[in-house]
């Protein structure tokens, strides 16, 4: 393999020196870029780009072609567990995704089995050529989604306001619900390992929906899954530590409980306030976020004003990682993306001089 030429990111993961603050984005590679909405087309469907080796390569290198990113990752699906599964994804337009086969009843719950990697080995293979295609540029990261969120997906067969399936499941029959998330830890960590195994060089876990639950439900439903996976990870590769990054949106009442699960990193959205996170978790992590993404629809005056209030929130010294608090908007100006990117390196060099 080529030797990575910026590692800024990676140290960043684990509290090294920097000599600025990296960055990347949730969801960068996305239908706000005109050449990803051209490349998509090509392929058909989303799920049919996620598939093509070629063009999913394609399209995880086209944003680091416009922006100065610190990081690539890998263009895929959280879903892909669940289709791996037989429960049938499939994207209706403007609807987000849905499930053929929701998972509902006992016996639905007991046919779920580990996931077959064979079945996921376009993940593994787009990573590996996404690898290639990087040739050492940036690292990549790999990812899933925790359990909670992907069975958010499949009791409630798609996309979700209330969660009423599955707190349903939750309040009346948890056991059947801790059986799916045991099945789908499992999964989560050979899905990751494999990735890991094919050359992602950091991963994230994508907890999108374990804000939805109560401080209790949160830890036995969630939290606790998420740790399951950490301690069952391969955390080196290429005599590099590979570090895990856990992203939780609306977990920031619960800042100390998620340091405290083995990962390197937690992702954070804009509610947060970062000096008082920094506090409260100490030295056990890094921090990574928080620029409200819908930020990006003000003016690069404002982007910047706010990209500088995030940079002197954090502080100086290490630990830090700039990144959206959630994906980024498929109607976003890609000029703006660029003004927050430059922005966080050029303003983020004072905070880690010497
Ligand atoms: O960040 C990246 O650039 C990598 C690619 C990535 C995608 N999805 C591509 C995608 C990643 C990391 C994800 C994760 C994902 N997928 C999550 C967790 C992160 C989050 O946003 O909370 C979730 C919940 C999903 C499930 C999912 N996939 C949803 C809800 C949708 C519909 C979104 C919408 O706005 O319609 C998708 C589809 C999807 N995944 C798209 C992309 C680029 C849009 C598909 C398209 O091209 O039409």
């Amino acid at each position: 393999m080529t030797e990575l030429q910026n590692d800024v990111f990676l140290r960043a993961l684990l509290k090294q020196d920097v000599d600025y603050t990296p960055v990347w984005m949730m969801r960068q590679a996305g239908r706000y870029l005109p050449e990803y909405r051209a490349t998509r087309a090509q392929a058909g469907d989303f799920l049919s780009l996620c598939k093509n080796t070629e063009l999913a390569t394609e399209v995880t290198i086209q944003p680091l072609e416009r922006f100065d990113l610190d990081a690539a990752i890998l263009f895929s699906d959280i879903l892909t567990i669940p289709d791996a599964m037989g429960l049938g994804l499939y994207f209706a337009e403007g609807e987000g995704p849905k499930f053929e086969r929701p998972v509902r009843t006992e016996a639905d719950v007991a046919a779920l089995q580990l996931v077959d990697m064979d079945k996921l080995r376009y993940v593994t293979d787009a990573v590996s050529s996404i690898r290639k295609a990087l040739n050492g540029r940036v690292p990549l990261i790999g990812f899933s989604g925790s359990p909670f969120t992907l069975a958010c997906y499949m009791i409630e067969g798609g996309s979700s306001k209330e969660f009423r399936t599955i707190k349903t499941m939750m309040y009346q029959r948890p056991d059947l619900l801790h059986t799916i998330l045991d099945v789908l830890a499992d999964s989560v960590i050979v899905y990751l390992n494999a990735q890991i195994a094919a050359g992602a060089q950091a991963v994230q876990i994508f907890d999108t929906w374990g804000g939805a639950l109560s401080h209790v439900a949160y830890r036995e439903f969630s939290l606790r899954y998420m740790q399951k996976i950490v301690a069952g990870l391969q955390r080196e590769a290429e005599g590099r530590q590979v570090p895990v990054i856990a992203f939780t949106k609306g977990g920031g009442l619960w800042l100390e409980a998620m340091a405290d699960i083995g990962v390197d990193a937690l992702g954070l959205d804009w509610t947060v306030d970062l000096q008082a996170a920094r506090q409260r978790v100490g030295d056990k992590v890094t921090l990574q976020g928080n620029f409200d993404p819908m930020a990006l629809f003000g003016t690069p005056e404002s982007i910047e004003q706010e990209v500088a209030r995030i940079l002197a929130e954090f502080g100086a010294g290490n630990g830090h990682v700039f990144n959206l608090g959630h994906g980024i908007n498929q109607h976003t100006n890609p000029e703006h993306a660029k003004v927050l990117i430059d922005a966080v390196h050029r303003l983020s060099k004072p905070y880690h001089a010497v």
